[in-house]
This record gives C-alpha cells, structure tokens and sequence, in this order.
C-alpha cells in the first residue's frame, strides 16, 4: 500500500453473525479529494465508514485491510485506533446538535476533545480560535452551549473540532441533510475550503446526489453491502454502467435527465 493516500482500504468486510453488512474490495482516498458513497438505506454506507474509525462494536467482525494515514485501523489495538480517531480522521454526523453533549459549553466540549489528544493551554486555546475561525463561527460561539446555536452552526462546529485537532480525513455522513438547504450550502462551502486549503480528504456519505455530482471526485454506489459500481463522479453520475445507478439517478429529476 502507497503512503500518499489518506485512506486506503482493500476487501474490507463487514459481518454481523452470518450476515454480510458491507464489503469494500477497494477504496483509496488522496489528499483534497473527495469520495462520495452512495446508495439506498441499509446499503452498509454508515457502517462501511464506522469500521474505518474503528467504532463498530464487538458483535460486528471486520476483515480485510485498511489503512486511514498510515495506520492499519482493522484488527489494530484499540488505542491505536483511538489516537487516529478524531486526530487524523473525524467523524461528521447528521444530526450535528444530537452529536454534542448538552450539558456543556462548545468551548469545553473542544477543550476537552484537545486535551484527550494532550493539547492544552494556550495551545490548546489557540487551535480553539483557529479552528472556529476556518468553520466562519464567531469566537463568541464557544460560550454557548449545544441548543444556543443554529444546526447548521453545530456542523460547522462538528467541523471545527476536527479541524482543531488536525484531522487529515472526514468522515461525513450525510453531513447537510438535516439542515435546511440555504445552510446546507454554507457547510458545503466550509469542507470544500478544508479540501482546497488543508488537503483534507473527505469521505462524504449522502443520499444527495445532487450534492455528491457537485463535490466529489470519486464514487462508490453501495447495494446491498456491495459496491455495485465505482469511478469518477462524472462517468458514474452521467454514464452510469449499473442498473442500480440508472434507477438512483432517474428518481433525481435534473440529474436524471442530463443523464
Ligand atoms: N448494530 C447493528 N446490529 C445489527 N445490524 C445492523 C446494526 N447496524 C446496522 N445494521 C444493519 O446493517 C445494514 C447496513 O446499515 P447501515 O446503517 O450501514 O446502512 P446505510 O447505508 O448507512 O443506511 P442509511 O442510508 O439508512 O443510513 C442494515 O441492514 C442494518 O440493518
Ligand atoms: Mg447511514
């Protein structure tokens, strides 16, 4: 395996007792780029990006190879995973504000999440400003607590602690949907700045193809727990090769009708 991609997985399988939940024979992500994993509901999207943090739980087995920067993630002791987890590649969920624990401030919520990676201080308070100020939130912010802010200020939020520990991939899963479409742009807007000012990659899990068309590089489209067709986002999205692509395609009007 090279070393100068991000993410590198190859025949990763996902089982739950005698059930395939997601088999990956190939994924490789570069610096900057963005992978977009697509498909219905159950498809093995979700699972396929918590086995690369390693956050799947003892009742899933996971085999194959998988690499996120350089550290084998599959079969790795826990706290190797758990060092790469958040530092190097972060997870983006869909519903930003239920991520964030109520009780605390966002500030402390970072503190904290810097201190677990031993980042303290005034390091500690510097990443914090930066971090805030990549996402466009106001230094304001880290004084309110999860429910003072907007959903679409909790994701860039969500960002911001990824940012603020370094993470070289996001792992977003379905990061827009749960917002409403005029901020759905502006979280866009903060990761493909990620992308274009930091390299960082991004694996972008959505049932937006619209969006998927417009920002990733690459696709995978998942049925079933398989990869039922892979390639760039312009062969895939405008010449699908698979049945199953047609048919995600053709239920996007505008999408479907430029293909
Ligand atoms: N904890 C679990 N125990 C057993 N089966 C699970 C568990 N989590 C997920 N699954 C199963 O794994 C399959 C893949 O689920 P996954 O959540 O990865 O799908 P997804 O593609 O992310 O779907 P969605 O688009 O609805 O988010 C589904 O059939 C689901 O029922
Ligand atoms: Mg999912």
């Amino acid at each position: 395996m090279s070393v100068e991609h991000l993410v590198e997985v190859r025949d990763l399988q996902v089982t739950h007792g005698d059930r395939r939940i997601a088999s990956i024979p190939e994924l490789t992500l570069a610096a900057a780029e963005c992978v977009g994993i697509v498909g219905e509901s159950g498809s093995g999207k979700t699972t396929s990006l918590l086995a690369l943090l390693g956050l799947l739980g003892r009742d899933f087995h996971v085999s194959g190879a998988a690499r996120v920067c350089g550290v084998d993630v599959i079969g790795a002791d826990e706290r190797e995973v758990a060092a790469v987890r958040g530092s190097r590649i972060a997870l983006v969920m869909q519903n930003p504000q239920g991520s964030l624990n109520p009780t605390m401030r966002l500030g402390t919520l970072m503190k904290r999440a810097l201190a677990q990676h031993g980042v303290k201080g005034p390091a500690a308070r510097n990443r914090i400003a930066e971090a805030l100020s990549s996402v466009g939130l106001p230094e304001g912010v880290a004084r309110r607590y999860p429910h003072q802010v907007s959903g679409g200020q909790a994701q860039r939020f969500g960002i911001a602690i990824a940012v603020a520990l370094g993470a070289e991939v996001i792992a977003a899963d379905e990061p827009t949907s749960a917002l409403d479409v005029t901020v759905q742009a502006g979280v866009v807007h903060v990761l493909q700045r990620l992308r274009a000012e930091r390299g960082m990659g991004l694996l972008l899990v959505s049932h937006d193809l619209a969006l998927v068309s417009t920002v990733a590089d690459r696709v995978l489209v998942m049925r079933h727990g398989e990869v039922v067709e892979s390639g760039t986002a312009r062969s895939v999205l405008a010449a699908p090769a698979h049945d199953y692509t047609r048919e995600l395609l053709a239920a996007v009007p505008t999408l479907g009708a430029a293909g």
